[in-house]
């Protein structure tokens, strides 16, 4: 489904910070830049709402019929993100209280308990008062809910609502105690009041680790549901005036405490913020935008935002080298984004943000290296118009990315500090990446069936009816792979017993005995059958074969030399593998070729630094090529069609200068 008419171009827009005449200023500098969408009224609460009872909404009146003057499209927030003074004066409930147990004051932003009474009333009021007075307008062509929801918080007002979920989830105090395993160290509970937080001076094991998992874990569903029912709340609030207008919060990628695929089953459309660091590998952009699209199944996104040179508040903020803001817009577009926003259109004057990119910059005119490069690629955008959008991934390979599976690996102490749940799944990406085929992120809960080839790296969490989903689709022909750490527990991280990698040892045909956890300077060697030779590290499974076939075997000084670490199971009509280790690339490239060559999956290797993503609309055909380098590249590739930003017809492409992009058209 297409959202909107053309791709929206522009991005945040705070002239409430500024004078009328730089509203003016601003107006003509727009024009210059093509930018057809202003976000705006994303940190305004205290402005629209200057005490309890009053509402004023007098200056964003005269910045709405500004902006609808000059017909620009609106991304309508609704300024819930930052609580103004009174509010937290008068109310001290309506900040959080962190980990540590302290209780946070006013003057910061995404502070809010999601938990309060008094924040769910008054958020909930402030955006049904904003669809109220603005929903009827043409130019509201979206709603932006708060903004970058996240974090979590520890106040008597969360304990009291998680008590409550708790209830609802397990219904008595002894199935807590059971699903937490809470005889653990003689930790029976017996009233729901005896229920603490996790905290730093309570089960926590430094920050990132804890005692009773199934607690930590509970806390963060539950955490993400609270956020996620505050974003409801504020849609709700917006639907009694205004029925139509999509509704979107703007997301963070691999952001760990919210499962976006919860929050996704609530929005209508997906936005995100992308913001690389400077060695941030494209592949990993990429796979995070594969991750936005997956949240509504391939439903194309907004980008929301992303700078339009540097940011402030990384370690070192490098500028965006020229033509590289281009060519990653156009990435993530190539991944399906049907926006192009940035934040923010003028560099603010004071606060931490003064030192981040826009695209009117404190010189204050559109002579910059920065303006120029937005307001070309705004004339390109304008010139290719509606064609791709709703645009479609024809993925046939998918990567099962999963929160609770995310939070589960990571709580867990042991076997090695070095498993980082988003490390592997972009490891298994990259080789992908690197073959240039169109990858789609999958939940567990998606229809799996549109799939030739299902990856599943590190499904340390799985339950009987997730794995018979996995058999399923094995059964009826598809493969399948997974890896070291799955298959371990249950949802309340409890191991299931009798041999890992648990429930799915039937599909997988092997049983895993014992992990090895290999120093970081450790390496063993992996020798495949095939030929190739390899290398393990991180850990390494001593794995022994039910049905299973060895694809590759350890060659070791260790005991469990010779024992198989890479299988091949025939289940069926389909096939499930089992990599018992971390391998390196070419072990990853020796198990691929075989997976791929088997389902005629054509893999299309270019020099580094090139990336090939298709999109399909209709019967058309349309293929991203970017150079993500500062040189330009050799290549020898045979594409043909019509190259709508060149507006040349191309045979066969042998250079592509630096940063540069094609979107040829079939
Ligand atoms: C986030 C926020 C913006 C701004 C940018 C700066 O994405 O949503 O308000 O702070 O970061 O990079
Ligand atoms: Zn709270």
């Amino acid at each position: 489904m297409t959202q909107f008419q053309t791709i929206l171009f522009g991005g945040d827009y705070n002239p409430e910070q500024w004078t009328k005449e730089i509203w003016q200023e601003d107006m003509r500098l727009f024009d210059l830049a093509h930018i057809n969408s202003t976000t705006i009224n994303v940190f305004s609460w205290a402005t629209i709402q200057p005490s309890e009872n009053e509402y004023d909404f007098e200056q964003l009146d005269e910045i709405v019929n500004m902006l609808v003057e000059r017909d620009y499209k609106i991304v309508f927030a609704t300024s819930t993100a930052a609580l103004p003074a009174w509010l937290c004066r008068r109310y001290p409930e309506v900040t959080r209280t962190d980990f540590e147990g302290r209780h946070h004051h006013f003057s910061h932003r995404h502070n809010a308990c999601p938990n309060s009474p008094v924040f769910q009333y008054y958020a909930k009021k402030l955006a049904g008062k904003l669809a109220e007075r603005y929903g009827h307008l043409d130019n509201v062509v979206c709603w932006h809910i708060s903004n970058e929801y996240g974090g979590e918080c520890y106040c008597d007002n969360c304990a009291k609502a998680f008590r409550v979920w708790l209830k609802a989830k397990y219904g008595t105090i002894e199935a807590v105690n059971k699903a937490w395993n809470m005889q653990f160290w003689g930790h029976t509970l017996y009233d729901w009041d005896e229920i603490v937080l996790p905290n730093v001076l309570g089960e926590a094991i430094g920050t990132e680790k804890t005692a009773f998992a199934g607690l930590s874990l509970d806390y963060r569903r539950f955490m993400s549901d609270s956020i996620l029912q505050n974003f409801k709340d504020e849609r709700d609030a917006i639907r009694e005036f205004d029925s139509k207008t999509p509704v979107t919060t703007n997301l963070m990628g691999t952001y760990k405490p919210l499962d976006y695929f919860k929050f996704a089953k609530e929005m209508d459309i997906v936005s995100w913020d992308n913001y690389p660091a400077y060695n941030t590998p494209a592949s990993f952009t990429a796979m995070t935008h594969d991750l936005m699209r997956g949240l509504k199944a391939g439903q194309p996104f907004m980008l929301m935002e992303q700078t339009p040179s540097q940011q402030n508040w990384q370690p070192y903020n490098s500028l965006k080298k020229p033509g590289q803001m281009r060519s990653m817009s156009y990435q993530a577009m190539a991944h399906g984004a049907d926006t192009v926003q940035f934040f923010q259109l003028r560099r603010s004057v004071g606060g931490c943000e003064k030192f981040h990119g826009a695209v009117i910059d404190h010189v204050g005119h559109e002579h910059t290296r920065v303006f120029r490069e937005v307001s070309q690629l705004g004339v390109e955008l304008a010139r290719l118009g509606d064609q791709f959008l709703g645009a479609r991934t024809p993925a046939k390979v998918g990567i099962i990315f999963d929160w609770p599976n995310y939070w589960g690996l990571e709580y867990a102490s042991g076997p090695t500090t070095d498993l980082k749940y988003v490390d592997q799944i972009h490891h298994y990406y990259k080789e992908l990446y690197r073959r240039q085929i169109d990858v789609d992120m999958v939940s567990l809960e998606q229809d799996f069936s549109q799939y030739d080839l299902l990856i599943a790296p590190c499904l340390y969490m799985v339950n009987q009816e997730q794995t018979r989903k996995i058999e399923d689709f094995v059964r009826k022909g598809g493969h399948f792979v997974t890896t070291m750490m799955s298959g371990i527990v249950d949802e309340t991280d409890n191991v299931h017993l009798g041999g890992y990698p648990g429930p799915l040892k039937d599909v997988l045909g092997i049983w895993v005995e014992e992990f090895d956890a290999l120093p970081p300077e450790y390496r063993e060697n992996v020798q495949f059958k095939s030929g190739e030779r390899a290398k393990a590290q991180l850990l390494c499974d001593v794995i022994h074969l039910n049905d299973a076939q060895a694809l590759a075997y350890y060659d070791s000084q260790e005991f469990y030399n010779s024992y198989p670490v890479v299988t091949q199971n025939h289940f069926e009509n389909g096939n499930a593998y089992y990599v018992g280790t971390m391998l390196d690339e070419v072990g990853l490239s020796a198990l691929f070729d075989i997976i791929l060559g088997t389902l005629g999956i054509e893999s299309r290797v270019l020099p580094d630094g090139l990336e090939l993503k298709t999109r399909r609309k209709g019967d058309k055909t349309y293929q991203f090529l970017i150079n993500h380098t500062a040189q330009k590249i050799s290549c020898d590739l045979a594409l043909t069609g019509y190259d709508l930003l060149s507006q040349k017809q191309i045979e066969n492409i042998t250079e592509i200068p630096a940063f540069d992009v094609k979107i040829i058209v079939q």
